[in-house]
C-alpha cells in the first residue's frame, strides 16, 4: 500500500508520524512511502535520514495524500488536507473527535476512514499501539525537567561545605501515567515526593515508585476507578474534603504538578487562588491538563504566569513536543504497532472491521460517522 507521512500542519507541532527506521521498516514490507519534505525536521530527521531509507520526498502534504492509501500523521492534519484525499483511504492521528466532531464529519463526507488513536482500547495486545501513553510517559518526565528550569533552587539535598541545602519537596497531583513518571523523575532528581489520586489503584503504585501517596480515602474513594480504569468525575462532597486536604498539603510543597484528567469532560479544578496564595515565592506549579481547561487556577495555556506572591505557574501546551525526537520515535513505533491491522496479508490496505481495536478507534466507515461516541 501507499503510505504517506504529514509535515504537521498544526503550529508548534515539532513531531512526525514516522521516523526513517519506521520507514525502513514499511519499505521493506513491501509498501511505498512517500514523506512531505521537512516532515522530520522538528525531531532532528532529515529528508535525507528518509530519502536513505527508501521513502520518496513529497513537495506538499496536499501531493503528498492524493493517491495514499493511509495518512499517517500526529493530529490528522486539516479539513482541507482531507478534502484531497483518495476516497477509500485512512488517516491516523489523535484526531481529539470530542472537541472537534466536524472533523469525523469531513472524513466521513469525503470517504475517508479516521482512525482516532486516542480511542485505542487499553486491553494488552493495544499496548504496543498505545500513543496516550507512550506521550504521556514523556510530558510527565518533562513537566519535571521544566519545573527544574523554572524553579530557583536545587532538588536534592546537598551537604557543603557551604552548608546544606534542603531537598525541593514535589506533590504529583494525578498518578496516571504521566504522573507516575513524573514521581519517578521527581525522585531520581532527589526530591521529597508525595501524590494523589482518586483511583485506589494508584495507591500502590505510587507507594512502589517511593512517593507518599496522600488521598481521602472514603467509600466514594474505593469505587472511583471505571472499568476501564479510568477516575470518575467525584461528587461535591468528595472534592470539598479533597480541597481541605489539598490545601495543608500544598502550603509546604515547593513544586505542584497536576496531571488529573477524567475522560471526555474538562479537566477537574483541584489548585485554587487560595492554595496557590498559601505557597511560599519560588514555587512552581506546573499543569499538564491545561489543553483540558487545567487544574490549577490561573494558568494560561502556552505561559509561565508570576503571581502577586510569587508563584510560578508553567501552563505549557503539547508537552510531547517539547521532547518531539523521542516522542516521535514512540508515535512512529506504536503506528508500525497499529498498521498490520489495516493491512492484509497481500500488504494492501484493508481494515480488519472484525478487530476491536479497530473498532474502538474507528471514526467513520463508509461515508458515515460510526463511533458510538461521537452518534
Ligand atoms: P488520565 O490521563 O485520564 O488521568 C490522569 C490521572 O488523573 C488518572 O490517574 C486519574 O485517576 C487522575 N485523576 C482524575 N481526577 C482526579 C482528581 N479529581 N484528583 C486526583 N487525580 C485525579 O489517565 P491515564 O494516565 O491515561 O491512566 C488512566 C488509567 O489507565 C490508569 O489506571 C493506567 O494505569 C491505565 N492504563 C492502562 C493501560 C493498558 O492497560 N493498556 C495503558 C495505560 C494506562
Amino acid at each position: 500500500m501507499k503510505i504517506a507521512v504529514l509535515n504537521e500542519p498544526a503550529a508548534g507541532e515539532l513531531r512526525v508520524a514516522a521516523t526513517p527506521d519506521a520507514v525502513k521498516h514499511y519499505v521493506g514490507a513491501g509498501h511505498t512511502v512517500s514523506v512531505v519534505k521537512g516532515a522530520g525536521k522538528g525531531a532532528n530527521f532529515s529528508d535525507e535520514d528518509y530519502k536513505a531509507e527508501g521513502a520518496a520526498i513529497a513537495a506538499t502534504n496536499e501531493s503528498a495524500v492524493k493517491s495514499a492509501d493511509i495518512v499517517l500523521s500526529i493530529t490528522g492534519g486539516t479539513k482541507a488536507l482531507v478534502a484531497k484525499m483518495k476516497k477509500g483511504a485512512g488517516l491516523t492521528g489523535l484526531l481529539n473527535p470530542t472537541d472537534q466532531p466536524d472533523f469525523a464529519e469531513a472524513c466521513a463526507k469525503r470517504g475517508v476512514t479516521a482512525y482516532a488513536l486516542e480511542y485505542i482500547p487499553r486491553i494488552s495486545r493495544a499496548q504496543a499501539m498505545d500513543v496516550l501513553s507512550s506521550q504521556s510517559n514523556l510530558a510527565g518526565y518533562r513537566s519535571v525537567v521544566e519545573a527544574g528550569s523554572v524553579y530557583g533552587r536545587a532538588f536534592p539535598m546537598m551537604m557543603t561545605a557551604a552548608g546544606t541545602i534542603a531537598p525541593a519537596k514535589v506533590f504529583v497531583m494525578g498518578a496516571g501515567v504521566a504522573g507516575l513518571q513524573a514521581i519517578a523523575t521527581a525522585r531520581r532528581l532527589g526530591a521529597v515526593t508525595t501524590a494523589t489520586d482518586v483511583r485506589p489503584a494508584a495507591k500502590e503504585q505510587v507507594a512502589s515508585l517511593g512517593a507518599k501517596f496522600i488521598a481521602v480515602e472514603n467509600e466514594e474513594f474505593k469505587e472511583a476507578e471505571t472499568a476501564g480504569g479510568y477516575a470518575k468525575q467525584m461528587s461535591k462532597e468528595y472534592q470539598k474534603l479533597q480541597a481541605e486536604l489539598t490545601a495543608t498539603h500544598i502550603a509546604k510543597q515547593d513544586i505542584v504538578i497536576t496531571t488529573a484528567l477524567i475522560p471526555g469532560r474538562p479537566a477537574p479544578k483541584l489548585v485554587d487562588k487560595a492554595m496557590i496564595k498559601s505557597m511560599k515565592p519560588g514555587s512552581v506549579l506546573v499543569d499538564l491538563a491545561i489543553e483540558r481547561g487545567g487544574n490549577v487556577e490561573g494558568a494560561k495555556p502556552g505561559k509561565v504566569v508570576e503571581t502577586a506572591n510569587g508563584v510560578k505557574i508553567v501552563g505549557y501546551l503539547n508537552w510531547p513536543a517539547r521532547m518531539a525526537a523521542d516522542s516521535s520515535s514512540l508515535f512512529a513505533r506504536n503506528l508500525r504497532n497499529f498498521l498490520p491491522l489495516v493491512t492484509a496479508e497481500d500488504g494492501s490496505y484493508a481494515p480488519d472491521w472484525d478487530d476491536e481495536i479497530i473498532q474502538g478507534c474507528a471514526l467513520t466507515r463508509d461515508g458515515e460517522v460510526v463511533h458510538e461516541r461521537l452518534k
